[in-house]
């Protein structure tokens, strides 16, 4: 079989990873990757659940490509994600362009569903959750997206259920990967060329598998000479245990920045949402980082205007903001969920929760202006990722992830050379190289 698949990915870092994986995994069975949707053999979408009217952003857009190709021959429509896993065989009946339905947890089965397809054209949804099968056929398929900086998905699932999200339902019970699987990934990605390791997962460092923590994973995986970089993503604050705080003293290769989502500053809220851990509690964990490296520097995700949330509730944020200087933020306003706790709560009124949104991310967005320009004139370390789209400059990620735009060259990429700040604006920090650390120390 000689195909060519296009595929088209929303959502977080974890699909992002799922899509190569995906990839990875149909290149087996003949195809090979397209950017260009009419020329596909299957269109394969990606999707996301988390907010705002998903679903129907899915069928708009498949109504989208159904009409642009309506002339040519019908690729092999496939929808994965966690649109799939909600509306699993709802989608069948609504849009006929649709063949096939696959869940976050079934991707192992893609190879199968795609060549029974081809032989019986029989449609079929796949939504069991059984990730274990998921990693074990993974783990025998090489990840061949390995560039400067890789994702590696080591978690998956949610037990938490906080009220207003939809993730413990598209992707399953909490599931931690084998500690080696794992090993093994990163192993080979660092071979073929990666020198940051992103761990993922919907509650990373709920990791544990036969004891094994995050902890043990980072201080195991910077043993691999060739990683410079560790980083990983989402948090929970109920979470970060002692050890993972602890490593921060020890680790050579964690980088300092901890992206913890809060959602909000007021107890009263957090409680409503059963988000399981009280400000005082965040700050602890913030306080104790804070000691063990000045350095360290926060990033958090905030849900603004959930239902129930006061004037005061909403002080509360603000002040938080005030408190934590949080670098990178992300902020929503609630969005009802399907089949979540809060889907029925009553929201508040819409120009109440713009103002409110808008107030959180001048805040948010002038503490990222300001530790952006307190870095101006410092030299700080950036790991070169790749060059400019014009290819006239390189880009690189600076330790507190900040997107960096210097004067290096191609030989730089894969490398931590140290920038010299000359401008910045909210986010990205501009400068000069002025010297090349892996040169040095070789
Ligand atoms: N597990 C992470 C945690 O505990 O915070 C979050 C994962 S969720 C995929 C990413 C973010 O989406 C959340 O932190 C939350 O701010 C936002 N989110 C989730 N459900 C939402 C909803 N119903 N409306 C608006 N934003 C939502
Ligand atoms: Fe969603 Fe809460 Fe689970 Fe995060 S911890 S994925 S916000 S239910
Ligand atoms: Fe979206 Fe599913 Fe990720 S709902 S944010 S793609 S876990």
């Amino acid at each position: 079989m000689n195909q060519k698949i296009f595929i088209k990915t929303f959502g977080c870092q974890m699909n992002e990873y799922d899509s190569n994986r995906i990839f990875d995994s149909v290149r087996k069975i003949g195809y090979e990757k397209t950017d260009i949707y009419e020329n596909a053999d299957c269109y394969l979408l990606n999707t996301c659940h988390i907010r705002n009217k998903a679903k129907e952003k899915v069928y708009h857009e498949i109504g989208r490509v159904k009409k642009k190709l309506r002339f040519k021959k019908k690729p092999l429509v496939i929808i994965v994600g966690c649109v799939a896993q909600a509306e699993n065989q709802e989608m069948l009946k609504r849009e006929p362009y649709i063949d096939l339905v696959i869940g976050p947890q079934s991707y192992h089965k893609i190879n199968k569903t795609i060549l029974n397809y081809i032989k019986q054209k029989k449609k079929v949804e796949e939504t069991e959750f059984d990730a274990e099968s998921k990693f074990d056929y993974f783990s025998k398929i090489k990840n061949n997206f390995n560039i400067v900086s890789s994702f590696l998905t080591i978690q998956e699932g949610c037990d938490k259920f906080c009220h207003f999200c939809v993730v413990p339902y598209t992707r399953g019970p909490e599931y931690s990967r084998t500690f080696n699987q794992i090993l093994d990934e990163a192993k080979y990605l660092a071979d073929n060329g990666s020198k940051e390791i992103i761990l993922l997962g919907q509650n990373v460092n709920a990791y544990n598998n036969e004891g094994y923590k995050l902890s043990d994973l980072i201080l195991s995986i910077e043993k691999l000479t060739e990683i410079k970089r560790i980083r990983y993503t989402t948090s929970h604050p109920k979470d970060m245990t002692a050890d993972l705080i602890e490593i921060y003293k020890s680790s050579k290769k964690l980088m300092p920045l901890v992206h913890l989502p809060v959602q909000s500053g007021s107890n009263k809220i957090l409680k409503l949402m059963n988000r399981k851990h009280t400000i005082e509690e965040y700050l602890k964990i913030y306080d104790k980082l804070k000691e063990i490296n000045p350095k360290i520097e926060f990033s958090s995700d905030f849900l603004i205007a959930y239902p129930g949330e006061d004037e005061q509730d909403f002080k509360y944020t603000c002040n938080l903001v005030e408190r934590i200087r949080f670098i990178n933020s992300y902020s929503f306003v609630f969005s009802p969920r399907p089949g979540t706790v809060a889907e029925n709560l009553d929201l508040i009124e819409k120009k109440i929760s713009m103002r409110r949104l808008e107030k959180i991310q001048t805040l948010l967005f002038e503490n990222q202006i300001k530790m952006n320009k307190s870095l101006e004139n410092n030299i700080i370390n950036v790991l070169a990722e790749n060059l400019t789209e014009d290819k006239n400059k390189t880009f690189g990620k600076s330790e507190h992830m900040t997107s960096v735009i210097f004067n290096g060259k191609k030989s730089d990429i894969g490398k931590v050379v140290q920038v010299k700040v000359t401008k910045s604006n909210r986010n990205t920090l501009f400068g000069e190289i002025v010297k090349n650390s892996d040169r040095k120390v070789a």
